[in-house]
């Protein structure tokens, strides 16, 4: 087997300019996401209103560009007028999705001071599980309608004037799936999201609404699913959403590590039924994906089993995944495949943002760290500019039991015109053997190296701790050089690479 690596690059090979939305991510009443994640009224470094601000600095680090409140499978039994109002009267609830209790300390206003603190935009998913068009309008109203109405000067009553101007908003979460409060058959969802979608845009037509797809394309009614709802929604909505999470299951490394093919195959497949429902309605306007739930989680592992019986705990540790750098190689990956798709996944949220599979962690009182997977994509998200481009590869292909051969390598760029800034994201899938790098960078004219950095570790399974948080950390790969506009480097075996370039002055 051959270890070399060819990229061919051209500033020609465009797929779409980079939507700062790919770079967005997920909080919900999940575990500890809320609840000494994002909000610790005691801890010594929240804010007046109880934020802790280490999390809100790593958030701004993370180069977060969107955040979806508040589930999740938690939105499915969720009264969001429960979460408004002087705090003493609000009340306690059950959480059915994750068998816990919700004090509702935090609901829809201090999450939009949050966002607002954190810089970043918010996305507001409503229920449509236990709940329907009528609560969807009261939200829609609550939250976005200048003052003057019920709902709006209750707002206002709350501290509020101003209106929180939400613009993407989710019908539902994941409707496609049994395990969901209120779940429906795809003619029931249509049904329902399109009238939703109907009634939400009379109050205001600019929404970009979100209607739920499937909620991993291992589902049964893959396909089938997007078919019926577009067919309903399609002149009502936006986007349709999608949802993968990826693990090493049984000790299938391989497979693991070809994860991205599985997003690549998803993203192609709804794209080619949205553009089915298009050609059958005869419409012109293309349906975008929503990629709002992706990441890798353990989910046969304790930490993702919810309490059971008479215990309903507040804020369990829940689905507190610890990453490894094999995982963050992985995750890299998945953020490859998400740009390279540029072109129709015109949003993505990362699955989620602190605790819960996440890349931010804390401790009660304590610290805040980063997990593996935070680099890759902070670099990304950092790097990330300008226009996408497509890059074609020559590269050794590994056997796994889920896609039969895989590439050993995968890569996507970034090519910033004005500036004259080339960025290339490059992984080596291959569990044994670094490969060799070699591109051809004549076109884009005369460019000198910035940085060249990789994320790898001896062993991959080594994982950042709240006592040792840089043990997988990027760091400087000195093999890589560019000359006479040939770049050649060495990728090191399961591994995750940022090379930048730029423009010589
Ligand atoms: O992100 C964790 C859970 O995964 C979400 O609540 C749900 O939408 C999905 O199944």
């Amino acid at each position: 087997m051959s270890s070399h690596v060819t990229l061919t690059l051209d500033p020609a090979f465009r797929v779409a300019p980079v939507r700062r939305r790919t770079f967005g991510a997920f909080v919900e009443h999940l575990g500890r996401c809320v609840y000494t994640g994002i909000f610790e009224p005691e801890h010594p470094q929240a804010d007046a209103q109880g934020f802790r601000t280490d999390v809100l600095a790593l958030t701004r680090e993370l180069g977060v560009s969107s955040v979806r409140y508040p589930g999740g499978n938690f939105v499915s039994g969720y009264r969001w007028e429960d979460g408004v109002g002087p705090v003493e009267d609000r009340p306690v609830r059950h959480d059915l999705a994750w068998h816990s209790s919700d004090p509702n300390t935090v609901g829809i206003d201090e999450f939009v001071d949050w966002a607002r603190a954190a810089e970043v935009e918010p996305m507001y998913a409503v229920n449509l599980g236990t709940r329907g068009v009528q609560e969807a309008l009261d939200v829609l109203e609550y939250a976005n309608a200048p003052a003057g109405t019920h709902l709006s000067d209750q707002r206002g009553a709350h501290g509020h004037d101003a209106p929180h101007d939400i613009r993407l908003w989710c019908l539902g979460n994941e409707m496609d799936g049994p395990w969901q409060i209120g779940h429906k058959t795809a003619e029931e969802y249509a049904r329902l999201a399109t009238e939703t979608a109907r009634a939400m845009r009379m109050e205001d037509p600019d929404l970009e609404l979100i209607v739920c797809g499937s909620s991993s394309s291992s589902m049964d009614t893959f396909g089938a699913w997007e078919n019926t709802v577009l067919t309903e929604a399609y002149d009502h909505v936006d986007m349709i959403s999608a949802h993968a999470y990826y693990s090493e299951k049984d000790g299938d490394q391989a497979s693991f590590l070809a994860s991205a093919d599985d997003m690549d195959h998803f993203i192609d497949s709804v794209v080619a039924t949205a553009d089915h429902v298009r050609a059958k309605l005869k419409r012109d306007k293309r349906i975008m994906i929503s990629f709002d739930e992706w990441n890798i989680w353990y989910q046969h592992r304790a930490e993702s089993r919810p309490p059971s019986g008479d215990d309903w705990p507040v804020a369990p540790v829940l689905l507190e995944d610890v990453y490894s750098a094999q995982d963050a190689v992985v995750f890299g990956n998945l953020l490859i495949s998400l740009l390279r798709h540029s072109d129709r996944v015109a949003s993505a949220s990362l699955a989620q943002l602190v605790n819960v599979i996440a890349p931010i962690m804390t401790e009660p009182g304590g610290a805040a760290w980063k997990q593996t997977t935070f680099h890759p994509f902070a670099l990304t998200s950092q790097h990330a500019r300008g226009e996408v481009l497509d890059v074609r590869l020559d590269a050794p292909a590994f056997d796994n039991a889920r896609f039969g051969t895989s590439s050993a390598a995968d890569a996507v760029a970034t090519w910033d015109e004005a500036d004259g800034a080339l960025a290339v994201f490059v992984v080596n899938r291959g569990a044994d053997a670094p490969l060799a790098l070699d591109a051809e960078l004549g076109s884009f004219g005369d460019l000198e190296l910035v940085e060249a950095l990789t994320l790898h570790h001896e062993d991959p399974y080594a994982a950042n701790t709240k006592d040792a948080p840089d043990t997988v950390v990027p760091a400087a790969n000195d093999s890589v050089a560019i000359a006479d506009g040939r770049l050649t480097g060495e990728l090191p075996a399961i591994s995750w690479s940022l090379i930048r370039l730029a423009r010589r002055a």
